[in-house]
């Protein structure tokens, strides 16, 4: 059976070329680059490297670079290290309602501290509304922290005007970069980011590595306090290896990004353009400023996750929302906040695209979807209400 994998926004395979960049590290130069003998050096030459490949790409600094074990990770440090750090100037933070779990948890947890959160709706497209944003910030506003495009939906922000509006406030701006690092360019100046989470494996890097990118000057307090590794702001012996790959993954998305992202586009649009014939279908998402990979659907009398498995059943891998919250019966709190009822969001797919996804994988798929779609509506239970 063909095997179709479209879960890229979950996560990506390694590129064989990075686990060969990583392979030396797990062994023959397996040093901690805090030794001064000359493993360690050579430890920390390929981490100071790899800093400043991740910095360029983004135009920043390396010392403004922070490896963490995540985005997760970094989103945590950022939300709690700031709240914690400037809770003198101010104890309000604003984010929007449709940010990743990893930023919606951090805050519910900062309300039970004394932190006031607020949360900005969106449009039907997913996006923030800048007015909002900007009578929404106060004199004791911190922190503002929106994401550059959703998981789900795959909605690009305004970022540059988000980070104008922040910046014209005193408030710190951080964005979850997670979904575009490596689609579409960052650039930390011209978008007046304070503040930016990713991880390496969403871009074809290993698992378990992330950055933080933090502006210089920014008042941060570190969530891992020990040895003082990353300039104090994230102690624990450095995961050299993965670091390496992140690195490595980032050079060849240097080169790579531009064309790739090109060719999704023009894939993403005919799997939507194909996805859409079939009868009561719905695009999520605005659809051209969205990720170049990302297409997510709603179908009428249809459960998401029965047709995830349907899906999988013929080779396809696809989700129902972010894998992270797959395992919760709720519909996704994104697709709720762009208006959608209840069970509407839970007929919706969402199939994200890579560079081994080619034009035979999109035809296969709008080959088995519509069939899969009638079988399922058969067996309804709204059935009595489909015509
Ligand atoms: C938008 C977004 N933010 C944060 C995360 C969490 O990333 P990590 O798996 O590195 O913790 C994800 C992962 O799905 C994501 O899509």
């Amino acid at each position: 059976m063909r095997k179709v994998y479209l879960d890229y926004a979950a996560t990506t395979p390694v590129d064989s070329r990075v686990i060969k960049a990583m392979k030396p590290y797990f062994d023959e130069k397996f040093g901690n680059s805090m030794s001064l003998h000359s493993l360690g050096i050579e430890a920390k030459k390929a981490l100071e490297n790899s800093r400043k490949t991740v910095a360029k790409f983004i135009k920043a600094k390396p010392e403004e670079i922070i490896f963490t074990g995540s985005a997760t990770e970094s989103i945590n440090s950022v939300l709690k290290g700031v709240a914690f750090a400037n809770k003198k100037r101010g104890k309000h933070i604003i984010t929007s309602s449709i940010e990743h779990h990893a930023v919606l948890e951090t805050c519910k947890w900062l309300e039970k501290q004394g932190f006031e959160i607020t949360y900005l709706p969106v449009d039907k497209d997913g996006f923030i509304n800048l007015i909002q944003l900007e009578n929404s910030i106060r004199k004791d506003t911190i922190l503002v922290s929106i994401m550059h495009a959703n998981n789900e939906i795959g909605t690009i922000e305004t970022l540059k005007d988000i980070g104008t509006v922040c910046s014209n406030h005193d408030a710190y701006f951080h964005t979850d970069g997670v979904q575009t690092f490596g689609k579409i360019p960052i650039d930390v100046k011209k978008m007046n980011i304070d503040l930016l989470s990713v991880s390496a494996h969403k871009f074809y890097g290993p698992k378990g590595v992330g950055a933080t990118f933090i502006r210089k000057g920014v008042k941060i307090e570190p969530l891992l306090h020990g040895g003082g590794h990353e300039f104090g702001l994230r102690s624990s012996t450095s995961n050299v290896a993965g670091i390496v790959g992140m690195a490595k993954a980032v050079e060849l998305r240097k080169k790579e990004m531009t064309s790739e992202s090109k060719r999704l586009r023009k894939l993403r649009d005919s799997l939507i353009k194909g996805v859409l014939k079939i009868e009561n279908s719905h695009l999520n998402g605005h659809p051209k400023t969205r990720l170049p990979n990302n297409a997510n659907f709603w179908f009428n009398f249809i459960e998401g996750e029965s047709l995830v498995v349907e899906l999988s059943s013929h080779g396809i891998y696809g989700s129902t929302g972010s894998a992270c919250s797959s395992d919760t019966l709720e519909p996704s709190h994104v697709l709720l906040a762009i208006g959608l009822k209840h069970e509407e969001a839970h007929g919706s797919l969402r199939l994200s695209l890579g560079k081994y996804t080619n034009k035979a994988d999109i035809n296969y798929v709008l080959g088995v979807l519509p069939n899969i779609v009638k079988r399922l509506r058969k067996i309804s239970p709204f059935k009595g209400r489909w015509k």
